[in-house]
């Protein structure tokens, strides 16, 4: 019907009708749920320091349905406020990407946002190359497009403590919003500096029979006719087992989810973002320190008693009444560190002094360096916080609104191919396991639920989870006989596997394949070389035409896949140079950084030209789509 237009309608009347207020808006492009908490957080400043400030908080995604809207909407906005993660190989969140492909991409216009002040803080991290490149670049069009900024750029570093970073650049944003938003009569706001308020979600506690919601979400999760990060869709595993030989004493997963029937389509080189559960233990632990059974059912709200929403328009995090034990397995992050918000929020609920007091130093400007040090550096998650402070009982409505973030979905490249494997997806995934400098053994949310994952070979009882597709540019080149060199050590040779079955499903429909050099890397062939047996097979077959493979712990010197590159520097440039396309997979701050480094290197050689030439040789390569990354 028409509820959804009709009630969008009566808003903007709303908004319209009183001119004396003045409308903000705050966007968040956000992927493990930080901007999101930073926009619900400023957005809830504002309203308690300017009476004339009505605000909303938005969705990138969610707030225009296409590309006109987008314009539409933005040329009404007078006063807006952006909080944009940047991630992986500097590319904008899931939930950015429509607005900021959009919003960044060719147009030739004049001027046409000359109505808005904006603000923008980026959410990223020092350790990669594109530092907010997304907070940057949306910057840059918002200003370009006439736009006012009204604060310069925060360039949050979630390396170091991005709190922290946040809070230093809103007090460089109350002066001039003081200009804006306050009344000439009205003197508090400036006087009575600002606590933060505590978010809180209002809580419904209902009897136990209410709990049905947890088949009931299984069955609508997959009546959508297309998947994404808000309507995954739920599947069941088929296969699992182990990829590590017996003498290895780490671990890597090998996964199977059985997509027959579901609709859901990839393609080879895609992502899969997989929702996993806190495994039992963390559970436990989490109901005891909050001091509640596991078999509570519940329900939170965002709406408050006085009429007004937590965070603007946007819906709790989480569909109830649902148990206690499936909240806390399915939707709390509950083994990161806790952020400085958590701290005060617990130093709230804390009946014994002393721990308060505790609480609310590690969260000041003064308890800065042991908070850096004690909590991040020690890697302490919330729970072991929790349990260090016993007297603090957060209700649950704090604990879920303030303390433990939504558990983000984990993304995985795909190890398959859907000519090879209509019907899966595959997932290779090292387990995260080893302890923190405290001692405690952390073990990584996601490939713990997949190395305890039970497949429906194994049993009828078998493990589900909601997944979906998320598209990617690491793609074959269109023509099977361009010559292609893979570099992927680890688990970073998961997309190449795929890239492999595609071609090796191409070979026997009769293409003529270009060469393929595979570099691998791994420690010690009789430990961790995953899918030996696969890869001799492709290179039999003429799939792969070279596999290189560098053990870093077999002999007395490391050697690892740049290494291997440098001793084959000419042919491996004579593939690249003219039509050659180079991938690149695996982990970002060491391993795609080096050899980044090591094709500069092998370009400056080859070609015999300088450094800066070099550069603009491979920079070239990037442009042109023939040098494609994916890297986490
Ligand atoms: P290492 O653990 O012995 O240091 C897959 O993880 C392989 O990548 C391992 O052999 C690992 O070696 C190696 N590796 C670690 N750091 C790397 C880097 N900076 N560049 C390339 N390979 C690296």
């Amino acid at each position: 019907g028409c509820s959804q237009g009709c009630a969008l309608l009566v808003e903007e009347e709303k908004e319209e009708v009183d001119p004396t207020k003045v409308k903000v808006t705050v966007f968040f492009g956000t992927q493990t749920g930080t901007a999101e908490g930073f926009a619900k957080a400023l957005s809830e400043e504002i309203k308690a320091r300017y009476e004339k400030a009505v605000f909303k908080v938005f969705d990138l995604d969610d707030y225009a349905a296409d590309d006109d809207q987008y314009e539409e909407k933005l040329k009404k906005e007078t006063l807006a406020f952006f909080m944009l993660a940047t991630y992986g190989d500097g590319e904008p969140t899931d939930n950015a990407a429509r607005f900021y492909k959009w919003f960044t991409e060719g147009k030739e216009r004049e001027p046409w946002l000359q109505q808005l002040t904006y603000g923008v803080f980026g959410l990223g991290n020092r350790q990669y190359e594109h530092f907010n490149k997304i907070g940057n670049v949306i910057h840059e069009q918002l200003s370009e497009q006439g736009a006012k900024r009204i604060v310069p750029v925060g360039l949050g570093d979630d390396d170091q403590c991005i709190e922290d970073d946040f809070a230093a650049w809103r007090e460089q944003l109350w002066p001039e919003l003081d200009q804006i938003l306050r009344d000439e009569d009205d003197a508090t706001s400036a006087a009575t500096p600002y606590t933060a308020a505590i978010l809180e979600y209002r809580v419904v506690i209902h009897n136990s029979e209410a709990a049905s919601y947890e088949d009931k979400q299984f069955s609508m999760a997959n009546g959508n006719s297309s998947y994404d990060i808000h309507h995954p869709c739920i599947v069941n595993v088929a296969v699992q087992r182990e990829l590590h030989k017996p003498e290895s004493d780490r671990s890597c997963i090998h996964l199977e989810f059985d997509i027959s029937g579901t609709g859901i389509n990839y393609e080879t080189g895609d992502h899969v973002g997989v929702y996993a559960e806190n495994c039992d233990g963390t559970v436990e632990q989490a109901a005891k320190v909050l001091g509640q059974p596991l078999d509570l059912v519940f329900s939170i709200h965002a709406d408050k008693e006085d009429g007004t929403s937590l965070g603007g328009s946007l819906p709790p995090p989480f569909p109830g009444p649902c148990s206690l034990r499936t909240a806390l397995a399915r939707y709390a992050d509950l083994l990161n560190y806790p952020r400085k918000a958590a701290l005060v929020a617990l130093a709230a609920h804390a009946s014994e002094p002393s721990e308060a007091e505790r609480l609310k130093f590690l969260s000041s400007p003064q308890g800065k360096d042991e908070y850096a040090q004690g909590i991040v550096g020690n890697q302490k998650s919330l729970l072991e916080v929790m349990a260090e402070f016993p007297s603090a009982k957060p209700p649950l409505g704090v604990f879920f609104a303030a303390m433990a973030p939504r558990l983000p979905p984990r993304y995985y490249s795909i190890s398959s191919s859907p000519r090879f494997a209509p019907n899966r997806v595959h997932v290779t995934c090292a387990l995260v396991y080893g302890p923190t400098p405290t001692g405690r053994i952390h073990k990584g949310i996601c490939s713990t639920w997949m190395k305890n994952a039970v497949p429906s070979e194994r049993s009828h009882e078998c493990s589900k989870a909601p997944i979906f597709i998320r598209s990617s540019n690491f793609k074959l080149p269109a023509d099977p006989s361009t010559p292609i060199i893979m570099v992927g050590p680890g688990t970073g040779l998961a997309p190449f596997r795929g890239f492999l079955q595609e071609r090796l499903a191409l070979k026997e429909l009769g293409a003529q394949l270009g060469p393929a050099l595979l570099f691998f890397g791994c420690r010690n062939r009789r430990m961790d070389f995953i899918y030996e047996d696969e890869l001799s097979g492709f290179v039999n077959q003429g799939v792969i035409s070279e596999l290189i493979v560098a053990f870093s712990r077999e002999g007395p010197q490391k050697e690892y896949v740049q290494h291997k590159m440098t001793e084959k520097a000419a042919q491996f440039w004579s593939l690249i140079s003219q039509v050659g396309y180079l991938y690149v997979c695996g982990d970002a701050k060491g391993m795609a950084r080096d050899v980044h480094r090591t094709l500069h290197t092998i370009v400056q050689e080859q070609e015999n030209v300088d450094s800066s030439k070099a550069e603009a040789i491979v920079k070239k390569l990037q442009t042109d789509g023939r040098y494609l990354r994916d890297v986490w």
